[in-house]
């Protein structure tokens, strides 16, 4: 399965969702997460994402390895996305942050 990590808190571009063929983006208050059940390993959102938060499950990086888990989880939580939205007015001044897992909200 694919993976989004910490680069999305905060920037939830939504450049993904749209190129997902099984819609398995999950959309929540300040970031999105993939559904391990449902992704196929087709790889095509990696490229959507500006801030390079997606990665494969045996790609992703020591510092983030939380994020699977926690994609798993609030995959079950959080309703489907599937259309582009908006990003948030100040999402560029959170592409440079790197610590910013208390931006998480749920
Ligand atoms: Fe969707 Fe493919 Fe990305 Fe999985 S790898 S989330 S199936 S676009
Ligand atoms: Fe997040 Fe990148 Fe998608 S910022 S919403 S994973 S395009």
């Amino acid at each position: 399965t694919y993976v989004v990590t910490e680069s999305c808190v905060r920037c939830r571009y939504t450049d993904c969702v749209e190129v997902c063929p099984v819609d398995c983006f999950h959309g929540g208050p300040t970031m999105l997460v993939i559904d391990p059940q449902e992704c196929i390993d087709c790889a095509v959102c990696v490229a959507e994402c500006p801030v390079d938060a997606i990665y494969p499950d045996d790609e992703v990086p020591a510092d983030q390895q939380d994020f699977i888990a926690l994609n798993a989880r609030l995959a079950q939580q959080w309703p489907v996305i599937n259309r582009r939205e908006e990003a948030p007015a100040d999402a560029a001044d959170w592409e440079s942050v790197t610590d910013k897992r208390d931006q998480i909200e749920e």
